[in-house]
């Protein structure tokens, strides 16, 4: 049975139903996978705990509804096509049947080394089929997987493999990036002179001399020798949990967002395939990596689902040249591409003429993910990529909601240039000013909320449930606060304008200002120091750091390359400031609190107004910083 929504006013009738009769319309949907056993209770909930049941009591194991459910039925189709970093590299297509067999060999090594439900297991690795099959893997076996970017630094690392209490870390020896050869296996040698983990499991990539530890340090290639290619899935609930992701906040210290199966299953799978009109036989491509959310739903989770053929590429977009995405996408005949507007700017920035050789038929949908999409970037991939016929999908969403929450139904609902445009079926959105009261009618603008819950939502932030409520339940009450502005103009469609709290979106990457800070003032010459977001031409938003430090004996320019090392060893190399400003004082009111809102528009170049500074301690301070201004 399909859910999928073929016409404007399907949705229309689809989006009533989801929301006069929730429960109805998820049981539904939920309906067409395979339940090891029903759920007593479709939905039982409260905002202000929160506690968030989904098909409470049923059993499954979502890794049957990707390998079982497809081995007899569509066995020989590609699940997984792997495109190297290296375009003459051989790339590998890995069915169904395979993937089954790779994941059920992979788990019950896994199992061998003592690895079983509830265990946490990090997954730091580079895009490479064995990343996908050790998510999948740990899914089978009922450990929970956490994912971190292998662009995230050994001290970011050992910081996440230590909050979840990780008893195994799945990562590579290197990765190919570019023209780049990464050592990542060192990375995880250095994170565990700070934690300890009972086994490390590592792909050859690379080939790279790396160091290995008797009795800790496994290769991939050998663990699994020997193991049986098949097994039972274990018997899960719903709501155990599925994985723990890490994102930042506006506090220093990122927060592991946890999802549980039952719900996020069915709504990765439902929005793949509604938000992208995947047809069977489709090749879907997201381009994120699988160390963010994005690559967790619309990599792996929601096109393997739903039976569909997903692309993973190991590479960056510029490399060897900047049609690399095009020539992709002509290679394996991509039907829907999925990107972030960061990725296209970037390309925008070479011209068409790396598009001329390419002849981009294939594509029927185009994707935008991660950040406001500007209206010269939406026209520009419009037009050049998706040659004026391709609709574009503006998804919003987030690491807390598991899958796409505002988006235009591809084909479906007509777009409208940098916007998300309509909610999913079952997403029911507030517009909330200031004061706690909900905006009705069209035209207005203010704080996005979200009133009943979706089945991909956050459950709790892991080992810190107070957390989660402050952050998501506390500022409006009976609401989940997304903690972005937006928009609802005339038409009644949405339009996001941007974090409101102090999260910095650097190309589609989520960065707290209190992270950042803490990375720099960990210099040991930093005395104190303020981070705020400020436009930037490719990156959406670059991050400017005001520094105050002991300036004896150095010079500026050593100093602040010395700041962007400190940030790049404690969070990693994405989250290197772009400016750095040296100043002598920062504006702070009596009773301390630096003033952001004058740092923000000297950051942006808005000299002519500062607002009130009256309530500054120090009003020259103001003077001296929009002089130095960078
Ligand atoms: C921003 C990524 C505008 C937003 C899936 C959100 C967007 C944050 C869009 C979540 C979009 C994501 N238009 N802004 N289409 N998509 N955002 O957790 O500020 O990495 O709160 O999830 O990215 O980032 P995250």
């Amino acid at each position: 049975m399909s859910n999928r929504i073929h016409t404007l006013s399907g949705y229309f009738h689809e989006y009533q139903k989801s929301v006069t009769e929730p429960e109805k319309f998820w049981a539904r949907i939920a309906d067409s996978f395979h339940w090891k056993k029903r759920w007593d209770k479709v939905l039982e909930w409260d905002f202000e705990s929160p506690d968030i049941k989904w098909f409470v009591n049923a059993k499954l194991n979502i890794t049957e509804n990707i390998l079982e459910r497809h081995l007899y039925t569509i066995g020989d189709r590609p699940a997984i096509i792997w495109e190297p970093n290296d375009p003459s590299e051989e790339g590998r297509t890995i069915t169904y049947r395979e993937l089954y067999h790779e994941v059920c060999r992979f788990s019950n090594a896994l199992k061998s080394k003592g690895i079983g439900k509830g265990d946490k297991v990090i997954i730091y690795m580079p895009m490479i089929p064995e990343a996908a099959v050790a998510m999948l893997a740990c899914a089978r076996i009922g450990a929970i997987h956490s994912v971190v970017f292998a662009g995230f630094s050994s001290t970011a690392l050992s910081d996440r493999v230590n909050d979840c209490g990780a008893k195994a870390i799945l990562t590579s020896d290197g990765n190919f990036r570019g023209n780049k050869k990464i050592p990542v296996k060192e990375v995880v040698d250095t994170a565990l002179e700070n934690c300890t983990v009972e086994t490390v499991i590592v792909v050859k990539r690379t080939g790279q001399e790396i160091d290995m530890l008797d009795g800790r340090d496994y290769w991939w290639h050998e663990v699994i020798e020997g193991h049986e290619d098949n097994n039972v899935a274990e018997e899960m609930d719903s709501e155990d949990m599925l994985f723990i992701l890490y994102t930042s906040g506006s506090t220093g210290k990122p927060k592991g967002v946890v999802h549980t199966i039952g719900g996020y299953m069915i709504y990765t799978k439902y929005t793949f395939e509604n938000v992208f009109q995947y047809s069977q036989g489709d090749v879907f491509w997201c381009t994120a990596d699988i160390g963010w959310v994005t690559g967790h739903s619309y990599i792996v989770y929601g096109p393997l689902l739903a039976g569909g053929t997903t692309v993973m590429y190991e590479g960056v977009p510029t490399y060897p040249d900047a049609g690399r995405f095009w020539a992709v996408i002509d290679k394996y005949r991509v039907n829907q591409f999925y990107t972030a507007p960061t990725a296209i700017r970037a390309l925008q920035a070479f011209g068409t003429e790396p598009i001329q050789q390419y002849k981009l038929e294939s594509l029927k949908v185009l994707g935008s993910v991660g950040e406001p999409i500007n209206e010269e970037a939406w026209h520009w991939y419009h037009t050049h990529i998706g040659k004026s016929k391709c609709p574009i999908v503006d998804t919003w969403w987030q690491t807390e909601t598991g899958g796409i929450m505002i988006s235009p139904l591809a084909g479906i609902t007509p777009t409208k240039p940098a916007y998300a445009t309509l909610p999913l079926p079952g997403i029911q959105l507030f517009v909330m000013d200031a004061d706690g009261n909900k905006l009705v009618g069209n035209s207005v603008e203010g704080n996005l909320c979200i009133g009943f819950p979706w089945p991909g939502m956050i459950r709790t932030t892991y080992g810190d449930h107070d957390r989660c409520k402050q952050t998501y339940f506390s500022t409006y009450k009976g609401m989940y606060f997304t903690g972005d502005g937006v928009k609802r103009d005339h038409d009644g469609y949405y339009r996001i304008l941007g974090r409101v709290d102090d999260v910095i979106n650097v190309s589609g990457h989520r960065f707290g200002t209190a992270e950042v800070e803490n990375a720099i003032n960990e210099h040991p010459l930093v005395l104190e120091s303020a981070v705020v977001g400020y436009p930037h031409e490719v990156k959406g938003q670059g991050i400017y750091a005001y520094v105050i430090c002991d300036m004896t004996n150095r010079t500026e320019a050593n100093l602040t390359n010395e700041i962007k090392e400190s940030v790049t060893k404690i969070i990693g190399p994405i989250a290197k400031p772009d400016k750095i400003q040296i100043v002598s004082g920062l504006p702070k009111t009596r009773s301390g609190k630096i003033m952001r809102r004058i740092l923000r528009k000297v950051a942006e170049g808005n000299l002519d107004n500062m607002g009130d500074t009256s309530t500054l301690l120090d009003p020259e301070v103001v003077e001296e910083i929009i002089k130095g201004r960078k």
